[in-house]
């Protein structure tokens, strides 16, 4: 059959407005913002790429479940629906229910971390890395060494160093290690997926000296699609099957559901062990709310048992994933230096490549930020050296090893034509490349500067 274009397997029934706007008021907004995207309006963004978390859109079925939400404070009907759904996929006992995906790290590292632990990941994002760093305890990623080359093809860039796994085993001691944590897909590396085969092989070796492995699988229905169709022996699977699978060789879970559960706010930690359950479940109740709702209402749990299941839908992920890989390839044809090959909720751009006349400590990244807002208003995210970039004794700025900007996708809100024009937007950008300055920051806070800093063209 001759090619056909990939629709997006749904219809739409409710509408938001998108707020359009010319480049003469975008120039203002942006000023008028400092040149942060963070710090404007969403009404003054045409199209938002800032982030794929918490932005879905949900089902007509998961607005049913909405209205048929039981906000009782104990043993709520929606607590069991999201309860039977989480034990369906994850295979664990204990399930328990958390406003979002950090609420769920910060009750498990601060009960397995502290002073002198070690966790160890394919790469922590960064609210794992700052609950884990906050309890005292170490964290270091260890992704594969090919996932450092930006344009090297590999099918599993988000897998383990395995040899610096059992290398560092050995350095640090087994029984000072909290945890071992494959986040899937690798968010912070590019949206790359973990092969079955890598979480095989990390499992047997936590297995083999007694330490917990748990998986951050916020984006785990993505990562499933990319198993089916690059991993051999996965091909007559099921997504959910697969992502069982994955479930099966860890001992334990934390999910932002806000990704692949395709709500607007929840979370979960899903575990084997009972002990553990208790004192986190303690610890739930002190700072979340009972176990039976954790930070959530009653509604938040029906629609997140119904994302939960809606995901796996293989016309869903086929759409979800080709229509992430259709804006990359574009780029990548058109000759917009891409992160490669294209992962599962964004496009990375590299803004070094594009901008090499700008010095990473002119923020070549938040210069191709503020530059898709002016020309196209599309709001994105720089990550380099605005972000991760740390200053010496003598305040000499440390910048970042990669200067990106992310181009994150919402699940089931934007169509086709939308990504036409983030397209056509890349065009102009690439015409005009070689005009473009940098920034200075002007004001900045002490920690996560990227937030609120303020910024001035230089
Ligand atoms: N783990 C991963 C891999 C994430 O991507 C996120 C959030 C979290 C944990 C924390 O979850 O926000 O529900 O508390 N990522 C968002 C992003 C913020 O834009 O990538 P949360």
């Amino acid at each position: 059959m001759k090619h056909r274009t990939i629709i997006e397997p749904f219809k739409i029934k409710s509408v938001e407005p998108i707020t359009l706007s010319t480049e003469e008021q975008r120039a203002e907004f942006l000023t008028k913002a400092h040149f942060n995207p963070f710090l404007l309006q969403s009404n003054q963004v045409i199209i938002d790429l800032l982030t794929d978390s918490g932005t879905s859109a949900m089902s007509a079925d998961q607005w049913a479940g909405i209205m048929k939400g039981d906000e009782s404070y104990a043993g709520s009907n929606s607590w069991l629906s999201m309860e039977n759904a989480v034990k369906h996929l994850t295979g664990m006992e204990y399930v328990l229910p958390t406003h979002q995906g950090r609420a769920a790290e910060r009750i498990i590292y601060s009960h397995l971390g502290g002073k002198g632990k070690t966790f160890i990941s394919n790469t922590h994002f960064d609210t794992t890395r700052a609950n884990i760093e906050y309890s005292g305890a170490d964290a270091l990623d260890i992704p594969i060494q090919e996932s450092y080359n930006t344009s090297l093809i590999h099918p599993f860039k988000g897998n383990m160093d395995t040899n610096k796994l059992k290398e560092l085993i050995q350095v640090k001691g087994a029984e000072n290690i909290g945890a071992v944590i494959l986040t899937v897909t690798n968010n912070s590396g590019g949206g790359q997926p973990v092969s079955m085969a890598n979480t095989k092989e990390v499992s047997q070796i936590c297995k083999e000296h007694d330490i917990l492995l748990l998986l951050d699988c916020c984006r785990v229905a993505e990562n499933a699609y990319f198993i089916k169709h690059r991993e051999e022996g996965f091909e007559n699977y099921t997504y959910e099957e697969i992502a069982q699978e994955m479930f099966s060789l860890v001992n334990g879970a934390a999910m932002s559901s806000k990704k692949d559960a395709l709500v607007n706010m929840g979370g979960f930690l899903s575990l084997r062990d009972k002990e553990i359950a208790k004192e986190c479940t303690n610890m739930l109740i002190i700072t979340e709310g009972f176990s039976t709702y954790g930070g959530l209402s009653g509604r938040d749990m029906e629609a997140l048992a119904i994302g939960l299941k809606e995901v796996f839908d293989p016309n869903y992920l086929h759409y979800r994933i080709r229509s992430t890989t259709y804006l990359g390839e574009k780029l990548n044809e058109m000759g917009v230096p891409v992160m490669m090959p294209i992962g599962g909720h964004a496009v990375y751009v590299d803004a070094q490549k594009l901008y090499p006349h700008i010095p990473a400590r002119e923020y070549p990244g938040q210069a191709l930020a503020c530059e898709l807002y002016l020309k196209g208003g599309i709001r994105t995210v720089e990550i380099g050296s605005v972000m991760f970039g740390k200053y010496d004794d003598d305040r000499n700025l440390i910048t970042a090893p990669m200067e990106l900007v992310r181009l994150a996708i919402p699940r089931r809100v934007y169509t086709q034509s939308h990504i036409e024009y983030v397209i056509e937007t890349f065009e102009e950008i690439l015409k005009d490349a070689s005009s473009i300055s940098g920034y200075e920051i002007t004001e900045e806070p002490k920690f996560l500067r990227h937030f609120t800093a303020k910024f001035k063209p230089l």
